[in-house]
């Protein structure tokens, strides 16, 4: 992706974008007997043609296994995955192609990271900290390396508006935590948590930081080397490309330091009995056949998003953000979650005391997708002492149309339970 890419205005932001969704051919399609609006995107998003032709061009000419053949189509199909690896380093302004790991997805990044780095470095008496913020993916690891390890799980509070508590956080970071692990965009509630300054105070005290930017990468430009993490998780397919798919990047001088995660092929150098040596980053951390399919496609949803450019996404979305907060608050009876100051595009929300997976399925078959129920982050739900919401998440490809199509399907709901 071109980091120079130019910004436009607004306007003409707008009118780029809008041509873009005929690029998504799911999105052109009647459900229920209603043209489809698709606002579940923060669970996994559409692919635009360049990416699906991109990875039926593949499995029709170039298909065979990477890294292991003189023969021309593992030449080929080596070329297409490690181009892939190169366009996803470049897309987080990484340093090295060494600290970009390929794996199936957020939570195999963060299962690594707990495994191979926290884990030989945890004990008794330390403590790794989250946030009330966070899904499942960014949880149960940890709890399983405090099982492990006799550690302890520390979970900085959040506010009614679903912003993390900075000054408690901070105050949590004492001299006994091993592992910061924090979310970049809260998916249930769209928080944009200002993870340039937590990354600086956790520095400052020699905390090390996972970020967990599965919701970030589809809708702003992330650079990892002004952020100063080190560790940045995320997947393919919330950002168009396909599921299976992702990346965990980690600073090289520590990810030389830790043990593979998984042994298998690939991850050496040579096996003997006596001893095996382990293969040279990124491929120490790679064992086994790899996605390879699924990576070339999501090295062309890299390319994709830089034609859009990141930038202009975000300025479209932000105003898409505000008209659809604005339509729902209109609506009597409707009680919003996750108001934070800076969010991403996605509104949680409830309507009278309809349960969230009625409201789902009735506005389903209005054509309408959107998400109901604790969205994998349970404890956020619990923080509201709610069993769950709905959850309308949008991307670039939405626009005003669908909007109100989810507004006048919730009018319809409201209505069969009056
Ligand atoms: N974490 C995904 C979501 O937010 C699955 O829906």
């Amino acid at each position: 992706m071109s980091r120079a890419e130019v910004q436009l205005p607004v306007a003409d932001a707008a009118a780029k974008i809008a041509e873009r969704r005929a690029d998504f051919p799911a999105l052109h399609q009647e459900v229920n007997g209603c043209p489809l609006a698709y606002l579940d995107n923060a669970a996994s998003a559409q692919q635009p043609l360049a990416v699906i032709d991109t990875i039926a061009n593949y499995q029709r000419r170039d298909h065979a296994n990477v890294h292991r053949g003189v023969h021309t189509l593992s030449q080929r199909a080596t070329e297409a995955y490690e181009g892939s690896r190169d366009k996803l380093r470049d897309f987080i302004g990484a340093q090295s192609r060494s600290e970009i790991v390929l794996t199936s997805g957020t939570t195999e990044s963060i299962n690594l990271v707990a495994q191979s780095f926290v884990r030989p470095r945890a004990g008794a008496g330390d403590k790794i900290l989250i946030t009330y913020l966070e899904h499942h993916a960014n949880i149960v690891p940890w709890q399983i390396v405090c099982e492990q390890t006799g550690a302890e799980l520390t979970v900085a509070p959040i506010d009614d508006r679903g912003q993390v508590d900075l000054e408690r956080l901070y105050a949590m970071m004492t001299e006994d935590v091993r592992m910061l692990a924090v979310g970049h965009v809260s998916n249930a509630l769209g928080t944009i948590n200002p993870v340039e300054d937590i990354t600086a105070v956790a520095r400052d005290r020699d905390i090390p930081v996972l970020i967990d930017g599965a919701q970030a990468t589809p809708h702003m430009q992330v650079d990892v080397s002004d952020l100063g993490c080190d560790f940045y998780a995320f997947s393919g397919h919330k950002m168009f490309g396909p599921t299976g798919t992702g990346v965990l990047y980690g600073r090289e001088a520590l990810l030389e330091a830790m043990p593979p995660y998984q042994g298998g092929g690939d991850m050496i150098l040579e096996v003997r009995f006596d001893k095996t040596t382990y293969n040279e980053l990124p491929y120490k951390f790679e064992a086994g056949t790899p996605n390879i399919a699924g990576v070339v496609g999501l090295g062309a949803a890299v390319d994709y998003l830089g034609e859009v450019g990141m930038e202009n996404i975000g300025a479209y979305e932000q105003e898409l953000l505000a008209y659809m907060t604005r339509r729902l608050s209109e609506i009597d009876g409707i009680r919003l979650y996750g108001t934070a100051e800076r969010k991403a595009s996605v509104q949680s929300f409830l309507l009278d005391d309809i349960h969230p997976h009625d409201l789902g399925t009735i506005v389903d078959h209005k054509g309408v997708a959107v998400r109901s129920g604790h969205h994998c982050a349970m404890p956020v739900m619990q923080h509201f002492c709610i069993p769950g919401t709905l959850r309308a998440s949008l991307a670039f490809y939405n626009n005003h149309a669908d909007v109100d199509r989810l507004v006048e399907a919730l009018l319809a709901a409201k209505a069969l339970f009056a």
